[in-house]
């Protein structure tokens, strides 16, 4: 394995949302992550490459609390936390759309989108306000223009496009402050893709959320994010502002890494 190549660290404007020193991930013998960094401001959104099995998501699965690190810390607003739980990650504030999506397929649309947040009716007896769920439910997908007839659909039922605009809908509703997206271009349409697009654009204009982005489509990434980093066999071997590189540049870095590792 080559070692990450020393960069020069492209600072994230305005106040830091997260930060991550050193993160290791072993799952058995497999280490995923070698020593990972990252950092996010408020008011941006990095955007993270990288191929198939380059730990992307094994990172991201560790900034939300799902995964555990051997090794490495976590900042969150400043504040060094231990993130042992997703509810605790959220509880901070932090959101996610896994990649291999986290919705109940048994469930309604409405219920998923308020999973673990059900509204209550006034009163003393807890009741669920189902009303005020459906209709919040409607206009957060009204919101991002996907296109449902009815959120007391179960989420079984629908197509993986529909199911991954739900499950972002849900975190981009959520009034959570740092936001976490696995692939959440992945299986849409190109329609579908833009909304979501747009969608992500004005969050990142309110200018106190910080959005982190993996994705595949180098070009597309570049366009929507404020920064880009490159992971590759479980490190980060690149990281520009996106208005620095290119396409044709991160290709580039992608091939010679990949022949530095044949070649020894
Ligand atoms: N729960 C797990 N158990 C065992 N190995 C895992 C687990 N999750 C990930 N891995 C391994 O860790 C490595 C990184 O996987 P990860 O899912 O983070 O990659 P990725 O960059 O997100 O890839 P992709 O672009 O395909 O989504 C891979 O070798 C993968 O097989
Ligand atoms: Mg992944």
């Amino acid at each position: 394995m080559t070692a990450p190549q020393a960069q020069p660290q492209p600072q994230p404007r305005g106040p830091e949302a997260l930060r991550a020193e050193g993160i290791v991930k072993r799952f058995g013998s497999v280490e995923a992550l070698g020593g990972v960094g990252m950092q996010v401001a408020a008011g941006e959104m990095l955007g993270i490459l990288g191929d198939n099995g380059a730990g992307k998501s094994t990172l991201l699965k560790i900034l939300t609390g799902f995964h555990q690190p051997d090794a490495g810390t976590i900042y969150v607003h400043g504040q060094h936390q231990t993130l042992n739980t997703v509810d605790r990650a959220r509880a901070l504030g932090i959101e996610c759309v896994y990649q291999d999506l986290a919705l109940v397929n048994g469930l309604s649309i409405y219920h998923n989108m308020f999973l673990n947040r059900e509204l209550l009716k006034p009163g003393p007896f807890r009741l669920l306000d189902h009303r005020a769920m459906r209709e919040r439910a409607m206009d957060a997908l009204a919101d991002i223009g996907v296109n449902i007839p009815n959120v007391n659909l179960e989420v079984g039922r629908l197509s993986g496009g529909q199911r991954q605009a739900i499950a972002v809908a849900r975190a981009v509703h959520s009034d959570a402050k740092i936001l976490l997206l696995d692939e959440p271009l992945a299986a849409m349409g190109a329609r579908e893709a833009g909304q979501i697009i747009a969608l992500i654009e004005r969050l990142k204009a309110r200018g106190d959320i910080a959005i982190v982005m993996i994705a595949h489509n180098y070009a597309q990434t570049l366009e929507v994010c404020d920064r880009v980093m490159l992971m590759q066999h479980g490190s980060v071997t690149y990281e520009s502002h996106a208005a620095e590189t290119s396409p044709a540049e991160l290709l580039e870095i992608v091939r010679r890494e990949y022949r530095e590792m044949r070649g020894g």
